[in-house]
């Protein structure tokens, strides 16, 4: 017999346009994944509204994110794909676990250490202006990933600590409850490190430094012209490592392009403005169909409720044999 699918799963927040960054990162990884996991894949709302405190705009990200996994490629046959809203009992794990996890732990986390600093830096009071929402930001994430006895957690860089934090959690537990939690591993992308965004840092809706995946060709082509390079003439090699341009170009363009641009690099007679125009030409080609998918979707935001609402009644009926469990175990039946 065949051991049953191993489950991945990950939370997608719903913070922006979904970007270049993104889709190398995380979305085409993830989508990759499900061919061969159990998938859960999620709108992390609830994540969101330590952030957003306004309705109009939470709703304008919540739906942008989920067309834009729809339109490139996530097949909700085969992904359940839902709103972290819409379960209830992650809600009630997060209490539980609140339960069991000791303050130290939120203490070390590093979005709330990082909050902490700089009101320190500023002169102010160590939590001003945190909520406690931020400071348990980890629970609710531990209690996603929990909830499905997840083994599999594609994420950023930046989320591996909270990964860790949920391990910490679960194995207490488990500890002196027997093996209620799966312990879940993080899969850290290689791809989200290395994608530059326009000014060369990371690409992160937080720099401002984005490629949108779903902008028209014009806003595509004024970003990928706005790439800082060096200021080399043609004539001169460079060195293709170093150059932000080439950092996405290679993801997009066909092998043989990107062989001949990398012998140009090398060897001279490579022009940025020119390797420019044809980046945002290939990056405007290449998502073109799926540009359509998306505005589509965004225009009929039923149809989205309802792919989601399947998914949650899927994910609800998968949680609850855990949470029986769960609450016999604690002494809440
Ligand atoms: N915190 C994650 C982020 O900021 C989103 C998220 C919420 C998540 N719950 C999750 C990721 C569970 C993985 C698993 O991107």
């Amino acid at each position: 017999m065949n051991a049953a699918p191993k489950i991945a799963l990950t939370g997608i927040k719903p913070t922006g346009k979904p970007h270049i960054g993104n889709f190398l990162g995380m979305i085409r990884p993830a989508i990759d994944l499900s061919g061969r996991y159990r998938a859960f894949y999620f709108i992390a709302d609830y994540h969101a509204l330590t952030t957003y405190k306004d309705r109009a705009t939470l709703q304008r990200h919540i739906y942008e994110v989920a067309a834009t996994w729809l339109a490139l490629g996530l097949d909700p046959g085969r992904v359940v794909f839902f709103r972290q809203s819409d379960i209830a009992e992650v809600f009630e794990l997060t209490w539980i676990l609140s339960c069991w996890a000791p303050k130290g732990l939120l203490n070390r986390a590093h979005a709330y250490k990082t909050a902490v600093q700089t009101n320190q830096d500023e002169g102010k009071e160590a939590d001003e202006g945190v909520n406690a929402g931020l400071y348990n930001y980890p629970l609710l994430m531990a209690a996603d990933i929990l909830l499905f006895g997840s083994h599999l957690v594609p994420v950023g860089q930046d989320q591996k600590q909270h990964i860790e934090i949920t391990r910490d959690i679960a194995s207490s537990f488990n500890h002196r409850h027997g093996d209620i939690f799966t312990l879940p591993e993080a899969l850290v992308g290689e791809e989200a490190k290395v994608v530059p965004g326009i000014d060369g840092r990371k690409m992160s809706k937080n720099y401002n430094n984005t490629i949108p995946i779903f902008d028209d060709p014009s806003a595509i082509r004024k970003q990928v012209m706005r790439i800082v390079t060096d200021s080399k003439s043609p004539q001169e090699p460079k060195d293709p490592d170093q150059c932000n341009v080439f950092a996405i170009y290679r993801h997009f363009a066909p092998p043989q392009a990107v062989e001949r641009r990398l012998h140009a690099y090398r060897h001279g007679g490579l022009a940025y403005s020119d390797i420019k125009q044809e980046l945002a030409h290939i990056l405007a080609e290449n998502f073109k169909p799926q540009r359509a998918a998306y505005e589509a979707l965004l225009e009929d935001r039923a149809a989205v409720d309802r792919v989601l609402a399947q998914g949650a009644e899927q994910a609800r009926s998968l949680a609850r044999p855990l949470m029986s469990k769960l609450r016999r175990t604690i002494g809440i039946d």
